[in-house]
């Protein structure tokens, strides 16, 4: 739901005491290192403001590695929105901070850069830095833990697999030919450009996460995020060895090939036509230079 449609923007300068403060200067205010962040400063103003009922639930998903006989469960929290920052992560400090402490998930950066806070809200992969808390207090927030994926202890999941096939496709410049000019090697700014939609990726995960292909050959297949890094390097100009990454990607040709273009990897970042098109461009690549 969107809060502005819902005439959220007077209810917010109301709780502020009276003053007309727009929606944008409740988050400059509370929020000022959103400024340079334009998704997440979106996100937070239409966060800025407050529904009728203020207390909302959120349902979370509890397993604890130390009660192995006790089965996952989902746990009510309530939380009063008027002293709560207006994203998940934020509700989620302050349910560990006020009622439960053993309450277990990642978070860092608390701007959408690190990627650690990745986990499935109301069904839909993302990082809860970034998703708004749901301004329609009548029905509960669920947060479950990345689909899939082996948990560890409440949103925690084990991601030592997404990250051993991210180190496979050696994501660094790699070169054979000695340094232009001595200290770097150059690209034009045509060539810099090819690159755009590529570097992005901050690594959450949600995004493989979220594909059945992944879900059901999370071994081989090397998933989404891999595969746009992957391609991330095969497409710089300034790298010269797509020959032996290309092989290394075909080698076993479910690293690549078990892609089946369902996407529904994830639309919390890149548009999904960029990781299916780096997918589709890897293959193209291999067929046109290294098929007999
Ligand atoms: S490409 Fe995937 S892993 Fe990377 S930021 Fe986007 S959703 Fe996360
Ligand atoms: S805490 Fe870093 S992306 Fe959410």
């Amino acid at each position: 739901m969107n809060w502005f449609k819902h005439g959220g923007a007077s209810k917010a300068a109301s709780f502020v005491g009276g003053v007309e403060e727009s929606p944008l200067q409740v988050v400059d205010k509370n929020f000022p290192t959103l400024r340079g962040h334009p998704k997440a400063r979106e996100h937070a103003e239409l966060a800025a403001q407050l529904p009728e009922k203020t207390t909302t639930e959120f349902r979370i998903y509890r397993w604890n590695p130390n009660e192995p006989r006790r089965k996952p469960f989902l746990q009510s929290f309530f939380v009063d929105l008027r002293t709560c920052g207006p994203m998940v992560l934020d509700a989620l400090q302050k349910i560990k901070a006020e009622q439960d402490p053993s309450l277990s998930y990642r978070r860092s950066c608390r701007e959408g850069i690190c990627g650690s806070c990745s986990m499935n809200i109301d069904g839909n992969n993302t990082v809860a830095c970034l998703k708004p808390v749901d301004a329609d207090t009548s029905t509960a927030t669920m947060i479950t833990p990345l689909p899939h994926m082996f948990v560890i202890k409440d949103l925690v999941v084990d991601l030592t697999n997404f990250y051993r096939q991210h180190k496979l496709i050696e994501p660094w410049l790699k070169t054979k030919k000695p340094l232009e000019k001595g200290r770097e090697y150059l690209q034009s700014p045509g060539e810099r450009k090819k690159l755009d939609g590529l570097y992005e990726c901050i690594l959450c995960a949600c995004c493989s996460t979220a594909c059945p292909a992944y879900w059901w050959n999370q071994e081989a297949f090397l998933g989404p995020a891999a595969l746009l890094h992957a391609y991330r390097w095969v497409s710089n100009s300034r790298d010269e060895y797509t020959k032996e990454r290309i092989q290394g990607l075909t080698e076993d040709e479910d690293k690549l090939y078990r892609c089946r273009t369902i996407k529904h990897s994830s639309n919390s970042c890149l548009p999904e036509e960029l990781r299916a098109k780096a997918i589709s461009a890897l293959r193209t690549v291999n067929a046109n230079n290294f098929l007999p």
